[in-house]
């Protein structure tokens, strides 16, 4: 296999196939999931990958199971040949690329879902898409079979979620988290960000201005979780497209709510703009 072609499987028969050749010929297997529609953010992730296996496997699939009847399926962004012609020369083996009906056989009545952990943030405003997210990526990992998965921590609760599954699971894996790509002007690069009109994306840098306010902040010394949310929301609300799904301090690690800044914390938000769903993220650390 060429180091700069990647192998395109479509079916779990055959990845299975791949992966059990690889383990046997030890080789350290590594795994990106997406959804397609590939940017920055995602090669990033492949080189983390890149660096920390043998063999990289990237899977593209827009997995219908984490989207709301409401929300975007439909819409999603979908060109795979340009998202192999940016895979190209990053060092990828395999692109696995299945149908619905391959990750979701007929008939099938099996979930995973954490609980706690996928309530909150996002999972209150998105029902059942953390468990559409873990009933994918546990079926992912059972036929790649990686000996590492690589995930974005701009989908900060989605990594939380997905590292307490394995864990819960006994998935023999190690889950590493690649920090978020932002464009020049801060906005975190998501598939999404391709929904917004050019006014909507001149307005969307208010997202991470208010994380950056909220940062400033926390360095002069406020804790006040409140507080540091309503100066997120005031940073936001100047923005006529913008709308907040939500805007929260959790623990970094738990993510419980927390009313002051006295461990380790993230800032999560969620904002439509001009009805695009934007997210991002920070830890917050009091020093
Ligand atoms: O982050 C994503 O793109 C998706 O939620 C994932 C992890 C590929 C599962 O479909």
């Amino acid at each position: 296999m060429s180091p700069t072609e990647p192998h395109i499987i479509t079916e779990v028969r055959e990845l299975r196939g791949w992966a059990e050749q690889m383990r046997a010929e030890g080789r350290r297997i590594a795994l990106v999931p997406t959804m397609g529609a590939l940017h920055e953010g995602h090669l990033s992730l492949v080189r983390l990958a890149h660096a920390r296996a043998d063999r990289v496997v990237v899977s593209i699939f827009v997995n219908p199971t984490q989207f709301g009847p409401n929300e975007d399926l439909k819409h999603y962004p979908r060109d795979l040949a340009s998202d192999l012609s940016r895979l190209r020369g990053n060092g990828v083996d395999v692109v696995f690329t299945p149908s619905v009906r391959e990750m979701y056989p007929e008939g099938g009545a099996t979930w995973v879902e954490v609980e706690r952990l996928g309530e909150g943030m996002c999972g209150r405003h998105r029902p059942g898409h953390f468990r559409g997210v873990t009933t994918i990526v546990a079926r992912l990992f059972n036929v790649a079979r990686p000996h590492v998965a690589v995930f974005g921590e701009k989908d900060y609760q989605q990594l939380v979620v997905i590292r307490r599954m394995a864990r819960d699971l006994l998935f023999d894996l190690e889950i590493v988290a690649g920090p978020t790509v932002r464009e020049p002007d801060g906005l975190a690069m998501s598939s999404r960000n391709a929904y917004l009109t050019p006014e909507a994306r001149q307005q969307a840098r208010a997202l991470n201005a208010a994380l950056h306010e909220v940062r400033e902040l926390v360095r002069s010394g406020e804790l006040d979780s409140k507080r540091l949310v309503a100066a997120a929301r005031n940073r936001i609300e100047k923005e006529p497209l913008a709308e907040i799904d939500y805007i929260e301090i959790r623990d970094a690690g738990s993510l419980e709510p927390l009313s002051r800044l006295d461990r380790r914390a993230v800032l999560g938000l969620a904002v439509r703009v001009a009805a695009t769903r934007l997210i991002d993220n920070t830890i917050l650390e009091a020093v």
